[in-house]
């Protein structure tokens, strides 16, 4: 049994094949693709892959993983169609609306991963008050990607770094990340891509480099609870060695 509730973590007793990672990221690839295959437009692809969300955070909470991030709309998102762009952002500004009370009410912490100040004044302040209402939640960190970028979030915490006045012998990987938008969490120990591709397209290219990396055909509205499950038994069997032997 993978999914026993809180407490299933490394170091506290399970058998290794049983271990939840702390922290998973997830690229939700192929909501367009599974819109293509039932004859709808992509914004129904995106509008179930919303759904799916919902689905896969109560599976990580379930299993004890402390933190699950999410690629929701990345910096090159913003080169598709004028509508998609418009359909995404209007998507989150509905699931903020409809799912950060029941959200709460679970324990969720949401937190944001990206620029805020790109995004409409209406979506900016509906994202502002889902992370204040939730800041204290300890059940499960819900990390949203959304207009983020791994090489724009390093500029920005070098931009941070520099801000602060920090001498060159200050800074280290440690303080780096410090001002990343990270900043306080631990890194993910497995990266998931589904829809089939083979890429990291730009998502935490800092926090992800010692990962275990996961890739399903399956796409994102399909990946439910036991698609989870399979990711994170394909973990189980690495041996992660960090450089070491
Ligand atoms: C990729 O599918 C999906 C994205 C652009 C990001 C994921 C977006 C969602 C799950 C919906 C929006 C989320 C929030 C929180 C509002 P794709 O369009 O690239 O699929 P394809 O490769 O099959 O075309």
């Amino acid at each position: 049994m993978l999914f026993r509730g809180k407490g299933n973590r490394a170091g506290e007793g399970q058998a290794e094949s049983q271990r939840a990672p702390r922290h998973i990221a997830i690229i939700m690839d192929g909501n367009g693709r599974w819109a293509q295959r039932r004859g709808l437009p992509r914004l129904a692809g995106h509008r179930a892959g919303v759904q799916n969300i919902r689905r896969v955070v109560e599976a990580c909470a379930e299993s004890g993983i402390e933190t699950l991030t999410i690629y929701a709309f990345s910096t090159e998102n913003w080169g598709r169609p004028e509508d998609e762009v418009k359909g995404l952002m209007n998507l989150l500004g509905e699931a903020l609306a409809r799912e950060t009370q029941t959200l709460h009410e679970k324990g969720v912490r949401l937190r944001h991963l990206g620029e805020i100040s790109d995004l409409s004044p209406d979506l900016a302040q509906r994202i502002r008050d889902a992370l204040a209402l939730t800041a204290n939640n300890t059940t499960i960190t819900l990390n949203v990607a959304f207009n983020y970028g791994g090489r724009a979030e390093i500029v920005h915490a070098v931009q941070g770094i520099v801000a602060a006045g920090l001498a060159p012998s200050e800074v280290d990987e440690a303080r780096f990340a410090d001002y990343l938008y990270t900043a306080g969490q631990s890194d993910p120990d497995l990266v998931v891509r589904t829809g089939g591709e083979m890429r990291l397209s730009n998502f935490l290219i800092w926090q992800s480099a010692y990962a275990e990396y996961y890739s399903t055909e399956v796409f994102w509205p399909d990946f439910d609870q036991e698609e989870l499950r399979k990711a994170i038994a394909a973990y189980n069997q690495r041996q992660r060695r960090f450089g070491k032997l």
